[in-house]
C-alpha cells in the first residue's frame, strides 16, 4: 500500500532535546552544570517520558509542559543543582530546541515529492508552535497535531487515531517516523508503517511491534519513502 503521508514524532526526532542542557552549560558562570549536563539531559528526558507513560496509564493527564517541568525538577535535584535561575533558563531553552541539521532539506524533499507531512507529538500546542517556529520548519508541515486534542499521551491508540481524524489518511498509507524506539514499536503494533530513527545506536526495544525500517538519521528518509 503506497505511503501518502509521513508523520513525525517531535522531540528527539525533529528537535534536539539535549540542546537545552547543552546550551545552558555553555553559558558563562555555569561551571556546575557544565560538569553534569549530559546526566541532567538524560535524566530530564527519561523522567519526562516515564511521567507521560504513568499518567497515560492512570488517566491523570496534565500538559506536556507540566510533565517537562516536573521531570526537570527531579533531574536538577538528582544532579545536586539547586538554582532557581538556572531552572528558568533551562525551561526557556526548551522552547528554543534546534531542529536537527538534516530536517529542513528532508521535509522540503518530501513536500516536493507530493507527500503529506505532519507532526504527532506529546507536546502541547504552544510548545510545538514554538519549536516549529524556532526550527524554521513550518513551511514544510501540513499539520502539527498535539495529544492535547485527546488528553492522553503516547502510546495510547487514541493519539495514533488522530492521524486518521486530522489528516484523513488510513494507517496503511502512513509512515510514522520516531527516534523513540518505544514509539516506533507501539506505532507498528497500531498498524502504521514505521521508521525508527536510531540516532544513538540503541538496541531494539523488546516490545511486540518491530519497526519496519531503521535509519541512523533522517537524511535518507525521502529515498526510503519513494521505494515504499
Ligand atoms: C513526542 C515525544 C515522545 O514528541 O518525543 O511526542
Amino acid at each position: 500500500m503506497a505511503i501518502t503521508a509521513c508523520v513525525f514524532d517531535a522531540y528527539g526526532t525533529l528537535f534536539d532535546v539535549a540542546a537545552a542542557a547543552r546550551v545552558a552549560a555553555e553559558q558563562p558562570g555555569q561551571e556546575d552544570l557544565a560538569a553534569v549536563w549530559p546526566k541532567l539531559a538524560t535524566d530530564w528526558r527519561a523522567k519526562q517520558l516515564q511521567y507521560t507513560w504513568l499518567r497515560a496509564v492512570t488517566g491523570d493527564h496534565v500538559s506536556f509542559w507540566d510533565v517537562t517541568t516536573d521531570a526537570l525538577d527531579w533531574a536538577m535535584e538528582a544532579a545536586g543543582l539547586d538554582d532557581p535561575v538556572l531552572r528558568e533558563t533551562l525551561r526557556a531553552l526548551y522552547w528554543e530546541l534546534p531542529a536537527y541539521n538534516e530536517v529542513p532539506k528532508m521535509l522540503a524533499t518530501l513536500k516536493a515529492d507530493g507527500m503529506t507531512t505532519a507532526i504527532l507529538s506529546n507536546g502541547s500546542p504552544d510548545m510545538l508552535e514554538g519549536a516549529v517556529a524556532f526550527g524554521g520548519v513550518g513551511l514544510w508541515l501540513d499539520e502539527v497535531i498535539s495529544v492535547e486534542d485527546v488528553g492522553v499521551f503516547k502510546p495510547s491508540h487514541a493519539v495514533y487515531n488522530l492521524v486518521e481524524s486530522r489528516l484523513g489518511k488510513a494507517k496503511e498509507n502512513v509512515l510514522f517516523v520516531s527516534a523513540n524506539g518505544w514509539d516506533a514499536a507501539c506505532a507498528t503494533s497500531y498498524g502504521f508503517q514505521t521508521a525508527w530513527i536510531n540516532r544513538a545506536g540503541e538496541p531494539t526495544d523488546r516490545l511486540p511491534g518491530k519497526p519496519a525500517h531503521v535509519l541512523s538519521d533522517l537524511t535518507t528518509l525521502p529515498e526510503l519513502v519513494k521505494g515504499l
